[in-house]
């Protein structure tokens, strides 16, 4: 069984966004189009982990730039089709811990990479996050609530807490993906000592955190 993420992404990208036609979802993802369209009005956004652009194409409406990354060369492909409104947006591969030296942004976004990263790198990954923007820049993640029946059940968990899920893609291929499903709490709690400006929206399906940078 593979459990390198970055593959299993790779070899996802044709497939990815057939996760975000699930019905019951749809509410949601209108509400967190609208949330997310709303805070980057006119914002530089750099966004990691982009994957086949699908939150690009919405936050391009309502921002100013977007710089959209992400490791896998096979999902930037993907993201490059979109329209953009004419917007500036540009795509660059780039490992999020290992990003090229630039301007620092005053904003940035990650749609469905918290809860992919380790329990115990998640401080390594926020102070990585937070050298990439500039001071009062706004930072915004999105990810999943875990919803039984939506979800795919958690087969694994590790000694540190982190749950692991056993998922098959088209090919045939099974991958024991890390997925994390944080509480309000939990965030809360993770950011504290970093940012006393924080909101939290919890829709059903999904989680929305965004924080003003010290
Ligand atoms: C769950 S997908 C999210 C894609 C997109 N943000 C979305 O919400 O539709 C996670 C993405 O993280 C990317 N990724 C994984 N590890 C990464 C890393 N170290 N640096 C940059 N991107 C990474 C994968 O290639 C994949 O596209």
């Amino acid at each position: 069984m593979n459990t390198d993420l970055v593959s299993y992404y790779k070899d996802r990208a044709k497939e990815y966004e057939k996760i975000y036609a699930k019905p019951e979802r749809q509410k949601d993802l209108k509400a967190a189009t609208r949330i997310l369209q709303e805070i980057f009005t006119e914002k530089q956004v750099l966004e990691i982990a982009c994957g086949t652009g699908f939150w690009t194409e919405k936050i391009a409406v309502t921002a100013n730039s977007i710089l959209a990354t992400d490791i896998n060369q096979s999902v930037i492909d993907i993201a490059r089709k979109k329209d953009f409104w004419d917007k500036q947006v540009s795509f660059e591969i780039a490992d999020i811990y290992n990003f090229p030296v630039q301007d620092k942004f005053e904003s940035l976004f990650g749609g469905f990479i918290w809860s992919h990263i380790l329990l115990q790198d998640l401080d390594k990954f926020l102070s990585t996050v937070n050298s990439l923007v500039s001071p009062g820049a706004t930072v915004v993640f999105i990810d999943n609530n875990y919803v039984e029946s939506s979800n795919h059940p958690i087969t694994e968990i590790d000694e540190h807490g982190n749950s692991f899920q056993t998922r098959k893609l088209e090919d045939n291929t099974t991958h024991l993906v890390l997925k994390n499903f944080p509480s309000e709490t939990f965030l809360r709690n993770k950011l504290k000592d970093i940012s006393d400006d924080i909101t939290f929206f919890n829709l059903p399906y999904y989680w929305i955190l965004c924080y003003t940078t010290p």
